[in-house]
């Protein structure tokens, strides 16, 4: 794994988006927008990737993050496993990528899309090819799936901005830009980029998002980077911010949406959205789930579902320096589960379903 500095960041012209791309496949190697090197002072960095083991300590340490972009550097991965393969039977190459593939799910397991890409990847390899054959369909598929989601979340902050009232307040919850999607709009934030180039936001409020604060750090800087205003919260000040301000709705992402329970829709996202969800009911503030059709799962149940569990240096460090006293216990769920009944709409690419109509 190497890094490349990228200095500070200037906006290609005629870039359709000004944020850096935070996957790219160039020259065979994959490279990652280091998410980990967004914060004062800006020191921008990629990750150059040439292997599957770098990738998944790269999803692991969350240089990479954001439920899509980490599903499409997953299935990047899988396309350098395919290129470093040595086997010439079929049968072993099929069985080496489904290890590769077992390995990257397990690196970050709540959200679904990682799982949803690969086994769409799967989809298109046959054991009656050759392992060139195996290897060309691999990377033409991720490259296929990459070029998709383009367009879904452009489709799908389309779809919400139609949500949002004029002069509207809004508030929302860790990142859900396009360094979390790995292409040119997010999701909660696309919603919020397309209403703004509709003139219909006045001000966004972002809650910092502890205990990696993808908030703070990135949010606040996409923010800047699009031109559009913006606020910081610490999580615990949404009920004070509820009660005094005009907030016109909360807009968060999603990691799994599910759909097999009775009643469906349960929506997992970045820990916080639950509690944001229970004031946005009691202050009767719309709350909408953007998620793509790539973050819905029709099979797993509620009792199936496994939450991210990180470490809790997370918690008593701070930049590396440790500010709790020793020994104290951490507990760092990365996720929370929110029941339908508190989620007003969920915006896809193709609709925008209510959970409670
Ligand atoms: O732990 P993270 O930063 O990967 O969590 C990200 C979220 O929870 C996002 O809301 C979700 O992945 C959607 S990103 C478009």
């Amino acid at each position: 794994m190497s890094w490349s500095l990228l200095g500070q960041f200037k906006p290609r012209m005629g870039d359709r988006s000004v944020l850096p791309r935070s996957v790219v496949w160039i020259h065979n190697t994959l490279r990652l927008f280091d998410q980990n090197s967004l914060h004062f002072p800006y020191k921008l960095r990629y990750i150059e990737a040439t292997t599957p083991e770098a990738v998944a300590d790269a999803i692991r340490d969350m240089n990479v993050r954001g439920a899509p972009a980490i599903a499409l550097a997953g299935g990047y991965s899988l396309a350098l496993a395919a290129m470093r393969s040595r086997t010439k039977s079929s049968v072993e190459f099929y069985a080496e990528m489904k290890r590769v593939g077992a390995a990257l799910k397990r690196t970050r397991p709540t959200a679904v899309n990682l799982a949803n890409v690969l086994d769409r990847i799967f989809t298109v390899l046959d054991l009656e090819m050759e392992v060139e054959q195996h290897k060309k369909r691999i990377l033409e598929e991720i490259k296929r799936i990459h070029a998709e989601e383009e367009e879904t979340y452009k489709a799908l902050s389309q779809r919400g901005s139609k949500l949002i009232p004029e002069h509207a307040n809004v508030l929302t919850h860790c990142n859900t830009g396009a360094l979390a999607t790995g292409t040119s709009y997010g999701t909660a934030l696309g919603i919020i980029q397309f209403a703004h180039r509709e003139g219909k936001i006045d001000h966004v409020y972002v809650t910092e998002t502890r205990p990696r604060l993808q908030g703070l750090k990135i949010t606040a800087w996409e923010l800047q980077q699009l031109h559009i205003p913006s606020t910081v919260i610490v999580e615990g000040a949404a009920g004070y911010l509820l009660a005094k301000e005009e907030i016109a709705c909360i807009l968060v992402g999603a990691d799994r949406v599910l759909t097999s329970e009775n009643p469906p829709y349960f929506v997992l996202n970045k820990v916080g959205t639950l509690p944001l969800a229970i004031l946005a009911k009691y202050y009767n503030v719309p709350l909408v789930v953007a998620s793509p059709l790539s973050s819905f799962d029709p099979q797993k149940k509620l009792n199936q579902i496994k939450i991210e569990l990180r470490e809790k240096w997370e918690i008593t460090h701070f930049q590396g320096h440790q500010i709790a006293p020793d020994n104290t216990h951490a507990l760092n769920p990365a996720f929370d589960i929110t029941p339908p009944d508190l989620i007003s709409a969920i915006v896809t690419e193709n609709e925008i379903i209510y959970p409670n109509a």
